[in-house]
């Protein structure tokens, strides 16, 4: 890819990511689903802050997708790593009526503020930690904490350093699931130079993750790409 393409290739994306639309999916196509897919006023509220203020979101697809895994799967105990400003949070609280215990982390003080006033907004309760996820794993590990569903939506490109670790907290039977797996689609086929370390280590972790014995991986090419874990029971 020259540096023009490049340049035209990521002017285009923001375009579309900040419409809160995928990179692997039609735009006509998210379109129509995401004017069919029922969801709260307060999450179409969230979109458009997200939009207007450039922050990114689980993609809505992928929202919807992550609630029906809630809504099947019934978790108590959920962590989340990568609040952002709540979005994900709030899809998986409103599919389980707030029947559950969510821990959530992010290291942006910001987003944690805004996720904190929309889950506040929505009358629901939230273990909210302001820290990096890496400390808060390696606590969370320390104390024997186990949970019934993990959601990653952080940084990609350490989903390979986090991966044992989010294994060992997931309790027999529990599932987790890694957002972006599929980097806008770069992991299958051209991408820009400046992503050529990130997708390595991306494409790393996904033929790792493969290989762990007692636990069933699946990809879902929905928002930009779900990666599936299920711990057997
Ligand atoms: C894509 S956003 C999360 C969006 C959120 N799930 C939502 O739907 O609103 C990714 C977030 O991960 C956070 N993050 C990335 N690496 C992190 C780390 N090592 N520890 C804590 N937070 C991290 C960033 O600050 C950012 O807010």
């Amino acid at each position: 890819m020259s540096i023009r393409d490049e340049k035209n290739h990521e002017t285009s994306y923001l375009k579309e990511r900040w419409q809160n639309r995928s990179e692997i999916i039609p735009p006509d196509i998210e379109d129509f689903t995401s004017k069919f897919n029922e969801r709260e006023h307060l999450l179409k509220e969230m979109e458009q802050y997200a939009s207007e203020n450039k922050v990114p979101i689980l993609l809505p697809s992928a929202a919807r997708f992550l609630q029906i895994i809630c809504r099947s799967k019934k978790p108590v105990n959920i962590l989340e790593i990568g609040t952002g400003i709540g979005y994900s949070t709030l899809s998986m609280l409103f599919a389980l009526e707030g029947k559950c215990h969510v821990t959530s982390v992010d290291f942006n003080i910001e987003r944690i503020k805004v996720a904190r006033e929309f889950i506040k907004r929505a009358g629901f309760s939230v273990n909210l930690i302001f820290d990096d996820s890496f400390n808060i794993v390696r606590e969370l590990l320390s104390k024997g904490a186990t949970f019934d569903m993990i959601f990653v939506d952080s940084m990609k490109s350490e989903y390979i350093f986090m991966n044992y670790k989010i294994q060992a907290l997931l309790k027999p039977g529990g599932i987790a699931i890694f957002d972006n797996v599929l980097f806008r689609g770069y992991v299958c086929n051209n991408h820009p130079p400046k992503y050529r370390k990130s997708i390595k280590l991306l494409k790393m972790f996904l033929s790792h993750v493969k290989t762990y014995p007692g636990i069933t991986t699946s990809i879902i090419p929905i928002g930009d790409g779900l990666l599936i874990i299920e711990k057997q029971d």
